[in-house]
């Protein structure tokens, strides 16, 4: 039977810290669902469907991924799509509250599926799609941290953003 594991986010946008926990998660998983939360009540910088291309182009050589949305419960999802497994990337502690919560709470929700933390390269410790764009925002450079895709589609949105004001 194949095992199937849902690795969830925002990804407002796709960085290399989430690509290097879809492919440590390859070594577990026979395939992975990238799934999108949509949630019309967060403000994000990328469209859904912005967001689901730029992860689709990023993971393409990946035969074993699939990229999709859902919304409302992750695990009625998870239990929809016969996942066995949520899949979350782990890099500085202060990842670990928030992580924590939701995994104890979602294993309450369905105890037959498993949460599986992997922990990030080094290299992706202290990054996040947040202050990726922040610092793209101001200028800053972002080589290197995010597939160079994305690197362009944010410098063309914040260019567009400041033309508009
Ligand atoms: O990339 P993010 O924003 O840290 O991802 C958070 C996400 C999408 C994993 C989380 O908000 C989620 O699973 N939302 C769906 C609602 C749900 O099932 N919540 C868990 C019960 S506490």
């Amino acid at each position: 039977m194949q095992k199937i594991a849902i690795y969830p986010g925002s990804f407002d946008p796709v960085t290399n810290g989430h690509l290097d926990i879809v492919k440590r998660g390859l070594n577990i998983f026979d395939k992975i669902i990238v799934a999108i939360l949509t949630n019309p009540g967060k403000a994000f910088l990328f469209t859904l469907a912005e967001r689901m291309d730029m992860l689709g182009e990023s993971l393409k050589e990946f035969p074993g991924v699939e990229i999709d949305t859902f919304d409302g419960l992750l695990m009625d999802y998870a239990a929809q799509r016969k996942a066995t497994g949520i899949l979350r990337g782990l890099r500085a502690m202060s990842d670990f509250e928030y992580e924590f919560q939701m995994a104890l709470m979602n294993r309450r929700l369905n105890r037959e599926i498993q949460t599986v933390f992997l922990m990030t390269g080094l290299k992706w410790i202290y990054t996040s799609s947040s202050i990726i764009k922040q610092a793209a925002q101001f200028g800053g450079n972002i080589e290197g941290m995010v597939p160079p895709l994305v690197e362009k589609k944010i410098q063309q949105r914040y260019s567009q953003i400041a033309a508009a004001k």
